[in-house]
């Protein structure tokens, strides 16, 4: 049996978990592959592409900061990578032409509905932020058919801008903080403010009892945004372990079509941080 070369390439790399991962993921499933971590060059994230198909490498996840250069570099788009203008799954398909995926959003959907059992169906959603990380996970939370999708933003200005890219596929609108007076059934926080500690500046008026939220980040202790949901009332606050380990079994499904069991990746990643 040959062994089949699989990567992940971002800047910096060294703390990435999808080796540990989709190693898991071969060990579940029996398939030969090999997975390590590239460190690109700032300037030469092509290069380092082309080197590694030219190789015979047969599948490539993309992180920080090169997933829009690996949309730029596709020659094809599924439709939700097309959406989310950024591209973390790529692989040559039998013509040789560059495939760029994102399985960031269906992550995310997967880790909400079939992990955590939350509905996004029929639900009020509030999405905090309007950067990449949002851009790459809307379409496929549109598709999950909820009842509205409000993104509040800092800059508002993108908020909207965002919505109004996204207006013709589900119920979506934009705005500031200030304008949240509503509550929410679900609260995705999808900015990078929980890197520094920080939180975003929403009111606790959109919370209630009954709402869960969701950070999209994760790190060894709790983040400042599950921490301010719970201090005002909140039951059920998750972060983004589960979909990071999502993500990567979509890529995996699309690669080597067998979707991994996700579950005791999930809690082998956070039994050993
Ligand atoms: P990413 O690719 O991680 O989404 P990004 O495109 O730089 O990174 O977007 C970062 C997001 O986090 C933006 O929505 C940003 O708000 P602005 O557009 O107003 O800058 C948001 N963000 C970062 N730090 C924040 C903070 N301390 N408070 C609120 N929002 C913050």
């Amino acid at each position: 049996m040959t062994t089949d070369h699989y990567a992940v390439v971002g800047h910096p790399i060294g703390h990435s978990q999808s080796p540990r991962i989709h190693g898991l993921f071969a060990e579940q499933t029996g398939e030969a592959i090999q997975y390590v971590a590239i460190e690109a060059p700032l300037d030469d994230f092509a290069g380092t592409v082309r080197d590694f198909f030219d190789r015979g490498g047969r599948g490539l996840n993309v992180t920080v900061p090169f997933k829009e250069a690996a949309w730029r570099l596709a020659d094809e788009h599924t439709d939700r990578a097309e959406a989310a203008g950024a591209v973390n799954t790529l692989y040559r398909n039998e013509r040789g032409r560059l495939v760029g995926d994102n399985t960031d959003g269906e992550g995310l959907v997967r880790d909400l509905t079939c992990n955590e059992d939350t509905e996004i169906s029929g639900q009020r959603v509030l999405i905090l932020g309007a950067g990449g990380a949002v851009r790459g996970v809307l379409l496929p939370l549109l598709q999950a058919g909820p009842a509205e999708i409000m993104i509040a933003n800092r800059t508002a200005e993108k908020a909207t801008g965002l919505a109004h890219q996204f207006s013709d596929l589900g119920p979506v609108s934009g705005g500031g903080y200030d304008a949240l007076h509503e509550e929410f059934d679900l609260i995705i926080n999808g900015t990078s403010a929980s890197l520094a500690g920080d939180l975003p500046p929403v009111s606790p008026d959109v919370l209630t009892e009954t709402t869960v939220t969701y950070d999209m980040m994760y790190g060894p202790d709790r983040t400042a945004f599950s921490q301010w949901a719970l201090d005002h009332g909140v039951k059920r606050t998750m972060d983004g372990l589960g979909m990071l380990v999502e993500q990567a079994a979509e890529s995996f499904r699309i690669w080597r079509g067998v979707r991994p069991d996700t579950a005791p990746v999930i809690a082998a990643l956070r039994n050993h941080r």
